[in-house]
């Protein structure tokens, strides 16, 4: 039996897993990195940390094995992400992150220099500041010198892929988040780049997800420990990879993922386009088919900040007990009742895409009480970061994008009490599936498919793909959710003045 490998390279860190053709896990090793903040809203992080993590998770999967069992490697990466290299391929400056906030100035440009109509018709999406494309503008017009030293421009996984492969390569589904591709004819757009001043020779090549892009170098392979020659698919954006790896391949499928951000995505055979841009449109990693997703930026990233500042204790119980902080967090919620004793959590830490595109607003809680207790406030957090799931599934619904099925992935989903929360106020059964590995164990498939081991990524998917529990809707709980969601909904209106006049001093 032969062995594939899924790295997935994420924000709090890169997982690399190491699989067998049946999609069980035989090894996995995790390696953490820092995001840097250096202004309210900005999101930075060091592509040599990812490359870092890369190969000493690479070095861990692969010690003790027989590596020349090992088909081929895919990657999943966090999307957006400006990578920039000279002509040396050295790292000009920090990547600018998916969840940075500081181009709305550019947004507006590209808007002026495309036209609306024209970038909704090629790129499928508005002019986002979490996009690739305001990045590379706002580095043109604040740092001449080092976007003068540029000759690559590339996404955080397509880095590592470099480094492992000396190939300058992408895949259409991390591509169509640089908001320079051409959805429909999955290539570079000319028109795009012209309007914009963007040399297409910056850019990699573009292949589908399950295509062999190149092959481990020995360099790389000294490293690593992956032998050299070992083939590198094009890989997925971490949410096309998600839903390869919870077989969300079909139309009618769909997920939502807890992780440092928060998706719901759905898989589409044809091209769908929300006309306000509330939801992106982007290709999925099965070649000629696409996906809509809404993501709601601060998810896991919300639980994440309320739980390294307000909950030492509960990580220092945790560490002694060996077991994961967030156990603790999911029964300090439970303690609370739905609706938190009236506190509503607004998840807006790194301003919001879904549904309201504002880099602008910000967090709140709402209604607190001296009443109120940490076990309040840490329900109230997931609470609010499930209404802000649900906003992104009436989006969909209202595209005609509806799944009567809604898998549940990501760190979050791996919680018990988030998934009770997700089938609850969607009123819709939610599954989980064997494997909780999602983009690594999909990226891995992709591999599987370019090495030969699976016809299709959707046969891979049905042979490594099992449900493992299904979490029905209670109707009274719904209920209850629905008043509190009813008003959750009208927070941020109320709200959105304050936020910009907050933004500008
Ligand atoms: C998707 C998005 C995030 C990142 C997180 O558009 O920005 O989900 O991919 O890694």
């Amino acid at each position: 039996m032969k062995y594939l490998i899924g790295i997935d390279l994420g924000t709090s860190g890169t997982k690399t897993v190491l699989f067998d053709e049946n999609g069980n896990t035989i090894k996995s090793h995790m390696v953490e990195y820092p995001m840097y903040q250096p202004q309210n809203g900005w999101a930075e992080q060091d592509p040599r940390d990812w490359y870092n993590a890369a190969v000493q998770t690479l070095r861990a999967v692969t010690d003790g094995i027989d590596a020349s069992d090992i088909a081929g490697i895919g990657i999943s990466g966090q999307m957006h992400s400006l990578v920039m290299l000279d002509e040396n391929n050295d790292v000009i400056r920090p990547a600018i992150l998916w969840c940075d906030g500081r181009t709305a100035q550019e947004c507006k440009e590209i808007t002026d220099k495309v036209g609306y109509d024209r970038l909704i018709a090629i790129t499928a999406n508005p002019a986002l500041t979490g996009f690739t494309a305001s990045k590379i503008l706002w580095v043109r017009k604040h740092e001449p010198e080092n976007y003068a030293r540029c000759r690559h421009i590339m996404l955080a996984k397509d880095y590592v892929r470099l480094m492992l492969t000396g190939a300058y390569a992408t895949d259409v589904s991390d591509a169509s988040g640089m908001q320079l591709l051409d959805i429909k004819n999955r290539c570079w757009s000319e028109e795009i780049l012209e309007k914009l001043d963007i040399d297409p020779l910056l850019l990699n090549k573009v292949y589908e997800s399950p295509d062999i892009t190149g092959y481990v170098t020995s360099a790389a392979s000294k490293l690593t420990g992956v032998p050299a020659g070992t083939p590198v698919v094009g890989g997925a954006g971490d949410n096309a990879a998600a839903a390869v790896g919870t077989g969300v391949v079909t139309e009618g499928k769909a997920f939502t993922t807890i992780g440092t951000s928060g998706v719901v995505f759905a898989h589409t055979n044809e091209m769908h386009v929300d006309p306000k841009g509330r939801v992106h449109t982007f290709c999925c990693a099965v070649p000629g088919q696409w996906h809509v997703m809404g993501v709601t930026l601060a998810a896991g990233q919300s639980l994440k900040w309320f739980r390294d500042n307000f909950c030492a204790e509960e990580i220092a119980t945790a560490k002694t007990m060996g077991v994961d902080p967030y156990y603790f967090t999911d029964k300090e919620a439970e303690q609370s009742p739905i609706g938190c004793n009236k506190l509503i959590y607004m998840p807006y830490l790194m301003g919001e895409r879904t549904p309201h595109l504002d880099p602008d607003c910000r967090g709140a809680f709402i209604g607190l009480s001296a009443m109120h207790t940490k076990r309040d406030m840490t329900r109230a957090v997931m609470e609010g970061v499930v209404y802000s799931l649900r906003d992104c599934c009436e989006i969909l619904k209202g595209m005609g994008v509806a799944s009567e099925q809604m898998a549940a992935c990501g760190g979050g989903g791996s919680s018990p009490l988030w998934r009770t929360m997700l089938s609850d106020t969607y009123n819709m059964d939610v599954t989980t599936v064997t494997s909780k590995e999602g983009p690594a164990l999909g990226a891995a498939i992709l591999a599987g498919v370019g090495a030969g081991i699976y016809p299709s990524v959707q046969e891979g998917c049905k042979r490594v793909i099992k449900i493992k529990t299904m979490q029905k809707p209670d109707l009274a709980k719904h209920e209850e959710y629905e008043k509190y969601y009813n008003i959750y909904t009208k927070l941020y209106t109320a709200l959105k003045d304050e936020y910009k006049a907050l933004a500008k001093l």
